[in-house]
């Protein structure tokens, strides 16, 4: 794997590595790489001829200064992970390498990201949107590989590339669970012992509403969820929404689309957990 810091040796590497028949797949990540990083970039693998990885905590999505400097960083180890899959190009950019100068760019996605994680991280999608904008701009990948964890933020990236015409395909992979059902993210290791136990009742109760779905409203669901996530201690509930796939507003009933989705958003202590359902998919 070749490791690059600035855009010029990117551009280099990729000249070197690409030729007119091969194909880039692209996985864009904030680091503290774990299993489920690494399921995109074997999907990526799978789909690809030359992978491309990024490491880049990007500071314009981050609203809150606090969440930014917690950010859990570690290239060393990242590393070490990246190469125990199949990446052929690491590209863990400075600050300054991605933003010369301040972006100031601003999108508009209409309702999609006046939602959910939208609503409670103003400024959050337009610093990914302004980022994706970026990486895709200087790596140029025919396919970039994205958790479902991240619902919105597929969503609204999806929506992004049909906006600016890009030619990069968007793929959405499955979310990747620990044992106990806790969805992956970087963010669960800067959970405490107590927190990482309790933190798979999300899950748990995710699951447990899917089997609650059929003989029950929406309104009934929600009520589901928020009385089982507010039961313990330990979580502070920032939202349970259930909502069109596509177009993210929330829907009355089951009837309404085709595509259903129960998104929620918990405190664990001061960790900021994300994870989803999809209740219903009709092709
Ligand atoms: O999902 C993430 O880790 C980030 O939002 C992304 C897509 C790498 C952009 O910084």
């Amino acid at each position: 794997m070749d490791i690059v810091k600035t855009r010029k040796d990117l551009d280099e590497r990729l000249s070197a590595l690409r030729n007119a028949s091969k194909s880039v797949g692209f996985v864009p990540t904030m680091g503290a790489l774990h299993e489920g990083h690494l399921s995109l970039i074997r999907q990526a693998r799978r789909e690809s001829d030359i992978v491309v990885v990024s490491v880049f905590v990007n500071p314009t999505q981050f609203n809150d200064r606090k969440d930014l400097e917690r950010y859990p960083r570690n290239l060393d180890e990242d590393i070490a992970l990246l190469n125990t899959v199949s990446c052929d190009l690491l590209f863990a950019p400075s600050v300054e390498e991605v933003y010369p100068e301040p972006d100031t760019r601003e999108f508009d996605f209409g309702q999609l990201d006046k939602v959910m994680e939208g609503a409670h991280r103003p400024g959050h999608f337009n610093g990914v949107a302004q980022v994706i904008c970026r990486l895709f701009d200087m790596i140029g990948p025919d396919k970039a590989f994205f958790g479902q964890k991240d619902f919105q933020q597929l969503v609204i990236v999806r929506d992004l590339v049909r906006q600016l015409g890009l030619g990069t395909e968007i793929v959405a992979c499955p979310i990747v669970r620990e044992p106990d059902g806790l969805a992956m993210s970087s963010r669960n290791r800067l959970l405490t012992e107590k927190q990482r136990k309790s933190a798979p009742l999300i899950a748990q109760t995710l699951l447990e509403s899917c089997n609650f779905v059929e003989n029950n409203t929406v309104r009934e669901t929600i009520d589901l969820v928020k009385g089982m996530v507010d039961k313990s201690d330990d979580f502070k509930l920032e939202y349970f929404q259930i909502v069109d796939g596509n177009t993210l507003q929330p829907v009355d009933n089951w009837q309404e689309s085709n595509y259903i989705v129960g998104c929620i958003a918990v405190y664990v202590g001061e960790v900021r957990l994300i994870d989803n359902v999809v209740y219903k998919f009709v092709k």
